[in-house]
């Protein structure tokens, strides 16, 4: 006998933990969190909350509170690289589509928009929210170790404060315990890559930067100086927290020596560096290191576990991916474990899970990865090849203000290696265009879009299964709507157009919410936008699952739209 019962357990209370949490508390799935500390994340750490994580925020009702605590787009994109914040400038690049051409595109594809949340900030949203929602969360308690059997799993933790441990049955139980995963050890996820690639040290501080920043306002100043190009992120790095005051630093060490001792006097000392100005008061608050990895597991379940986030895949923080993806699998794994708990879903359903965002791990862990080494290319078109010789530095910075060929030649290069950084910071399609390929989509037969631009860089909407839903604003009264507020909610939904008023008696009998969109319907098309993204007819229908994606399609009204229907539903939810 177990002392505790639940549906779910989850292990952590990081952006992975915190957001299967929230999520199968708003679906009504009593689940409890265990997490070691007696807190939450107390440094930033993450920060870029990109919008397919708004739009799952804003699924949970939550969107207004992290917008209301963030630092917003407008804020976030003049990103400077330079020879310090006080020191030289060598150029800026419009990030995080703040470029007048991706502020459209940014625009066009979502009703949210991307912004900057530091962890600290973000993570008890997510808990709060799920603790009133229902979540039993458990501070100082330790994950031990798991045993399963077909009815359930049994948990043993350690509560840190008493010094006992106690067991804990669970239906299911999630790892959402970061890089260290202990649950990903314990059930042998099977794992490809490497653990510490690079040294790095985060170092958070206080001072008043707004002199220096707040003319060219950016999450990010990327440093060039000596000792940037060792270990790290690919430069030195001051982030903004909190506008202009709040600050984090990345710094790399070489890995294969001793790390640095991480003392105040050391932590402002690279403070000053990378400020350029001994003189600015710094006050540091906390200094950590880190590794650089590049790790993703193969397969995210064994049996009724289940893992997410940091737990099954390792990559360092650009493109800034790292809880927006943690956030994202929580999505993708929350309203399976409902309908399989209630009844509605076999349980092959949950197999899905894996299929589903194990690809996309593996994408983002070396995407982050190849941006690393992208860096590089701005230290090569300044001639450098290593920054250990200052004064080198100093005379190939000077040598690129000369009206000479060479020099010419030198600017192009740091303006293109400099527009390179496209790839880490305007990543559009990476963040957007994430396709499944489960029994929980069903293929219409036709082939897979072909993006007409970079598929890293732009995103392609369609409604090709397997896709996030594209967002048109629809219009009734005096309100307006996107396509993805039609969805969510932990339902499936189906949209059609006029002419497809068949599809909604189906759908009724299958206890599915439908929609019909055009003049005089449920819902208008009021700019058009949805008719020209929809790819079907008016009378053809889209099945939205409740994470928004497309799991069915139909170009048009077949003849016998019921049985169709019955089938596609059945089929994602009883894959056989
Ligand atoms: P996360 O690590 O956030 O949470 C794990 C949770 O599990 C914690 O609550 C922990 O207490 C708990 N836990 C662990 N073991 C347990 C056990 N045995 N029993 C119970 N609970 C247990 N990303 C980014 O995009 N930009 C950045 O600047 C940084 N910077 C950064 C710095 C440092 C020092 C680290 C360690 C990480 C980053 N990251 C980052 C990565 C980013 O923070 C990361 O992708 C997300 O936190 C992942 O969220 P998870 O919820 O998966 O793990």
């Amino acid at each position: 006998m177990a002392d505790v019962e639940t549906d779910v357990l989850i292990v952590g209370s990081g952006p992975a933990g915190g957001a299967a949490a929230l999520l199968l508390s708003t679906y009504g799935v009593p689940n409890i969190v265990v997490t070691k500390y007696g807190r939450l994340s107390d440094t930033p750490r993450a920060h870029i909350t990109n919008q397919r994580t708004m739009e799952v925020l804003r699924d949970a009702g939550i969107e207004d509170q992290v917008i209301a605590q963030a630092t917003p787009q407008r804020l976030m994109g003049d990103t400077v690289f330079c020879s310090s914040l006080a020191g030289e400038e060598l150029g800026r690049l419009h990030t995080w589509y703040t470029h007048p051409a991706r502020q459209a595109d940014h625009d066009l594809a979502s009703p949210s928009s991307i912004c900057d949340m530091p962890q600290h900030l973000m993570e008890p949203v997510l808990v709060d929210n799920a603790v009133a929602r229902g979540t039993a969360l458990r501070y100082q308690t330790e994950y031990l170790s798991l045993e399963q059997d077909d009815s359930g799993v049994t948990a043993t933790v350690r509560d840190r404060l008493r010094g006992d441990e106690y067991r804990i049955r669970a239906k299911y139980l999630i790892g959402a315990d970061g890089g260290r995963s202990k649950v990903a050890d314990d059930i042998g996820l099977p794992m490809v890559g490497q653990m510490g690639v690079a040294g790095s040290i985060n170092i958070v501080f206080e001072a008043d930067l707004t002199a220096l920043t707040a003319h060219r306002p950016s999450t990010l100043y990327w440093v060039l100086q000596t000792g940037s190009d060792v270990g790290g992120i690919g430069m030195g790095l001051v982030r903004c927290v909190r506008p202009w005051h709040e600050w984090l630093i990345v710094w790399g060490y070489d890995i294969n020596g001793e790390p640095p001792d991480l003392t105040e006097e050391y932590a402002r000392r690279i403070a000053h560096h990378l400020i350029g100005d001994d003189s600015v008061p710094v006050t540091i608050k906390s200094s950590s290191a880190w590794t650089v990895n590049h790790l993703y597991a193969e397969t995210y379940q064994n049996g009724r576990v289940f893992c997410m986030g940091d737990a099954v895949h390792r990559h360092p923080p650009s493109n800034g991916l790292g809880s927006n993806t943690s956030i994202q699998d929580a999505y993708n794994l929350a309203w399976k474990l409902r309908l399989v708990l209630n009844g509605t879903a076999s349980p092959a359903l949950l197999d899905t899970y894996s299929a589903e965002r194990a690809p996309i791990g593996k994408q983002i862990v070396d995407r982050a990865n190849r941006s690393i080494g992208e860096t590089t290319r701005i230290f090569e078109a300044l001639g450098l090849l290593s920054t250990d010789d200052p004064e080198q530095l100093r005379r190939n910075m000077d040598a690129r203000k000369l009206a000479t060929p060479a020099a010419e030649k030198q600017r192009r290069e740091l303006r293109e290696a400099i527009e390179f950084k496209n790839y880490e910071f305007n990543t559009h399609g990476v963040e957007l265009n994430q396709r499944y390929a489960s029994s929980a989509v069903l293929s219409d037969g036709t082939p897979a879009p072909v993006n007409p631009r970079d598929d890293e860089l732009y995103h392609q909407p369609t409604t090709w299964p397997g896709a996030k839903v594209p967002h048109a604003w629809v219009g009734r009264g005096d309100q307006r709507l996107s396509t993805l507020d039609l969805g969510g909610g932990g339902r499936f939904v189906l949209l059609t157009g006029l002419g497809g008023e068949p599809w909604v008696a189906a759908a009724a009998e299958l206890s599915v919410p439908a929609i019909v969109i055009g003049p005089g319907a449920d819902y208008e098309d009021i700019y058009g936008d949805w008719a020209r993204l929809r790819e079907v007819g008016d009378s053809g229908c889209v099945l939205l699952r409740p994470d928004n994606y497309v799991c069915f399609r139909s170009a048009d009204l077949p003849a016998e739209p019921g049985a169709v229907l019955r089938s596609a539903l059945d089929r994602v939810l009883h894959p056989s």
